[in-house]
């Protein structure tokens, strides 16, 4: 057994998987306009890159850094794809990979139903790198000997090196931290393996078949806590597997942009923009292939944060020189939340009328047939893979669903991407640091941030302006990418305040800023007191219709994010 879910306190910093957020209670068609872009249920598969001649599978066995060994291998530029462990062996040899890597997982080997490991696939003559269930699994597979550890191993750990380290660890210092989640260990290595390095709970907490090109380790190399993790991916790429440093995100642009050309031909292109960086990629990619047979459709909610709407239209429209039509649509969706209080139904609402807006616009458009989507490569392989033989590891609803009848084929340039590449990709492309580095911010917008009432333009406003007061100094502070969130809430509730001469009768504005790597679990972040205390004054002092700021210091779990 392997990899159970880490306490927040150990996460933080320790790990950087890729994970998209995933909002419980959040629903389909309103997450749809986190990125403004309406969807589609299936995607074409898309080719592996020309750039990517060298690849590296990793064979997910369902463990939860997964993503994160393949984006630490694309660090070191080489290109990796990840697949479910259950992909036919002639499918994997098909690829002609330069290595493969088994990831952790939940299971444990002996255990009824484990995903087992076939064993031509440590005969196709590549080299194959096993961490903590995979290379338990490839350990019982070549009669080695697994079983249940008297106690796991969770968190930091000290590692021994034994001998020289052999071929995979040789050099690299005797005694050495690495990052563990296991609770079996390899007690034996198998026949014709040599055991490479222990730690308290595992015997064998490292070991190679040299002869064989099968290497296997129980600390996970991809988390920040094991220090030499990327120095021991980088000698089974380099050194082992013999792999070049050819991999960038800036070097899929002109290829993509080449395939885009293809797909599209001289067709009409239509894009949801919201100024969130997957769709504004998406929509710059799709810009330098196709040129003006792109337009970009900008519904303005009223639910943006303020100068959100003209930073996009200015970004796109007069710095890139797009297409753009700008919706302004903000009565319409006041009007339907008009008397809304209760949270999901306030999503439903701003979900759906999005919808209809793009919908109506996208029809005026009448030979467009092609509609561009920010889809990402954690997209991908949450929504079971790109038809690899994939089993669904979770359908991903990052993007609701235009209705059928629209009919548009889709343009998906970022598949290959994850979240991080896309940034490299759009820094290229020359969008504006403030779109590139943009914090998260959910599909409802400040809608989910009035709590407990209605949305009104009154709140909005106020709700705009202390916000804009908070991230102005977060910025000039210099914290505004250290934080994976920071942004303010109103409370429907006044309370009593004393200004001049006059008593009160204000809102709060609560101020929640966090830190996170993924937004499945995140730390309050500790704000210097001088920055709380100039953005405290700032807020009251500029905002009418607030006498009192309040910090939120929840972690999640218990708490969530937003407070809606
Ligand atoms: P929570 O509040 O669940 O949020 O901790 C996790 C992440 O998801 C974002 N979020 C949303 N995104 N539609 C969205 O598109 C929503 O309804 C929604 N609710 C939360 C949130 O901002 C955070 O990044």
């Amino acid at each position: 057994m392997t990899e159970p879910t880490l306490a927040p306190d150990q996460e933080e910093g320790a790990i950087r998987p890729d994970r998209q957020p995933e909002v419980p209670g959040a629903s389909t068609a309103a997450r749809a306009v986190t990125e403004g872009e309406p969807a589609s249920p299936a995607a074409a598969a898309v080719e592996p890159p020309e750039s990517a001649r060298e690849e590296v599978l990793v064979l997910d066995f369902g463990g939860q850094y997964s993503q994160l060994i393949a984006r630490r291998i694309r660090e070191c530029g080489v290109y990796a794809e990840l697949l479910p462990y259950s992909t036919p062996v002639d499918r994997i040899a098909a690829r002609s990979p330069r290595a493969l890597v088994l990831s952790g997982g939940p299971a444990s080997v002996y255990a009824e139903g484990a995903p087992a490991l076939p064993t031509e696939l440590l005969e196709l003559g590549v080299p194959v790198l096993g961490i903590c269930y995979g290379m338990q699994a490839m350990a019982h597979a070549l009669g080695g000997r697994v079983e249940a550890a008297e106690a796991g191993e969770f968190g930091r750990t000290r590692l021994e090196v034994a001998g020289d380290g052999g071929r995979l660890l040789g050099g690299l210092p005797t005694e050495q931290q690495c990052w563990m989640s296991h609770r079996d260990c390899v007690r034996e290595a198998p026949p014709g393996f040599v055991a490479l390095a222990a730690s308290p709970g595992s015997p064998v907490a490292a070991c190679e078949s040299v002869e064989r090109g099968l290497y296997g380790i129980q600390f996970h190399p991809e988390v920040v806590h094991t220090p030499y993790g990327t120095q021991i991916l980088e000698r089974f790429l380099r050194e082992i597997a013999g792999c070049e440093e050819r991999w960038s995100p800036a070097s899929v642009i002109d290829e993509q942009v080449e395939r885009i050309r293809a797909q599209v031909g001289d067709a009409e292109v239509i894009c949801g923009l919201s100024g969130g960086v997957d769709s504004a990629t998406a929509a710059a990619l799709v810009h330098r292939a196709v040129g003006d047979q792109l337009t970009c459709v900008l519904v303005d909610h009223g639910l943006m944060r303020k100068n959100e709407a003209e930073q996009v239209v200015h970004a796109f429209r007069d710095e890139l020189g797009v297409k753009l039509v700008h919706v302004d649509a903000q009565d319409r969706f006041l009007a339907r939340l008009a008397g809304v209080t209760e949270p999901e139904a306030k999503r439903k609402i701003i979900g759906e009328e999005f919808i209809r807006v793009f919908e109506e616009e996208a029809r005026k458009l009448k030979d467009a047939s092609f509609l561009v989507q920010g889809t990402l490569y954690s997209d991908v392989i949450e929504s079971g893979g790109d038809g690899n033989g994939a089993a669904t590891i979770k359908s991903h609803h990052n993007v609701g669903g235009l209705p059928e009848d629209l009919d548009f084929d889709l343009v998906e340039p970022l598949r290959l991407l994850f979240k991080d590449e896309v940034r490299a990709v759009a820094t290229e492309l020359g969008l504006p640091d403030r779109i590139v580095w943009r914090q998260p911010f959910p599909g409802p917008g400040l809608g989910i941030r009035i709590v407990g009432g209605e949305v009104t333009r009154e709140r909005l406003d106020i709700l705009r302006e202390a916000d804009a007061i908070l991230q102005e100094e977060i910025r000039a502070a210099g914290l505004y990418r250290e934080l994976w969130q920071s942004f303010c809430v109103l409370p429907v509730v006044r309370s009593v305040g004393v200004q001049g001469d006059g008593r009160t009768y204000a809102y709060p504005i609560v101020i929640r800023a966090v830190t996170s790597e993924d937004a499945m679990t995140a730390d309050w972040a500790r704000l210097p007191y001088d920055l709380l205390e100039r953005v405290s004054n700032r807020i009251i002092n500029e905002v009418q219709g607030v006498n009192r700021v309040a910090l939120d210091i929840s972690s999640k779990p218990p708490a969530t994010i937003e407070w809606e």
